[in-house]
């Protein structure tokens, strides 16, 4: 059961506020009949209509994200620290992220509400490559670099293919930056790489999901996808599977 403001809102047909105005103005129905009471609430199978016009079920949209760190990849925290959706305050629809990034890693996040489309793309057989940016402790050999790209074992057993390169070090500092692009989607799973090749991470930030970048966008900012870009994820992942 959901109020029916809510739904309407949901619908994307107006905006919470709006579409009281919309039901104290009498322009909304339900099953038929006008409804002006705002506490009125509706279940999926009730027929919701605005100006003698049957609502949809919400309608679905996608964003990109570029996550900060100290962000949790959900849409609740029951400890109150920040969450992805915080940033979303007035999108109505009810997203969720695609997939998760750790608390302290930045950078490209997908959030939607079409589940449907959320499967898809998370599936582990639809293998939608992921480039990371890490920076790690010492100075990586090429030999590990290269177990790392053949696979290494973790407790959840042996990773898939990545790809790696090096992009920079810092001998003074004792660091490096490394590049890694991984298809598998497991928790934490290149802090887990690094570690096994002796290299914790100090920083992780993704900055591709299959063909999308962070380009054009801060911390912190959003922008919604394309309908070309969205059909073209959907490809990307069927070709896979
Ligand atoms: N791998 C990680 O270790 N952390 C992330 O946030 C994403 C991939």
């Amino acid at each position: 059961m959901e109020r029916l403001q809510k739904v309407i809102a949901h619908a994307g047909i107006a905006s919470r506020r709006k579409a009281e105005e919309m039901i104290l103005e009498g322009r909304v129905k339900v099953n038929g009949s006008v409804v002006k009471e705002l506490g009125r609430k509706v279940t999926p199978s009730d027929r919701v209509e605005v100006d003698g016009v049957q609502i949809e079920g919400e309608e679905p949209v996608y964003f990109l994200f570029y996550k900060p760190r100290g962000v949790i990849s959900s849409v609740h925290d029951d400890k109150g620290r920040k969450v992805v959706t915080d940033f979303f305050q007035t999108i109505e629809q009810r997203i969720y992220p695609v997939g998760r990034l750790d608390y302290d890693t930045s950078g490209l996040l997908l959030l939607t509400n079409d589940g449907e489309f959320a499967n898809l793309l998370m599936h582990p057989s639809n293998e939608i490559d992921k480039m990371y940016v890490a920076k790690v402790k010492g100075i990586p050999s090429k030999e590990k670099l290269t177990s790392l790209a053949r696979g290494v074992m973790l407790e959840d057993g042996k990773t898939a293919p990545a790809r790696t390169k090096l992009l920079s070090v810092d001998k003074k500092k004792d660091t490096a930056i490394v590049e890694i692009t991984i298809h598998e989607g497991r928790n934490r799973q290149v802090r887990r790489m690094f570690d096994a090749i002796g290299h914790p991470v100090l920083k992780l930030k993704r900055e591709k999901y299959g063909f999308l970048t962070l380009n054009g966008l801060r911390t912190g900012e959003i922008r919604e996808l394309t309908h070309h870009e969205v059909k073209q994820l959907r490809v990307l992942a069927m070709k896979k599977s």
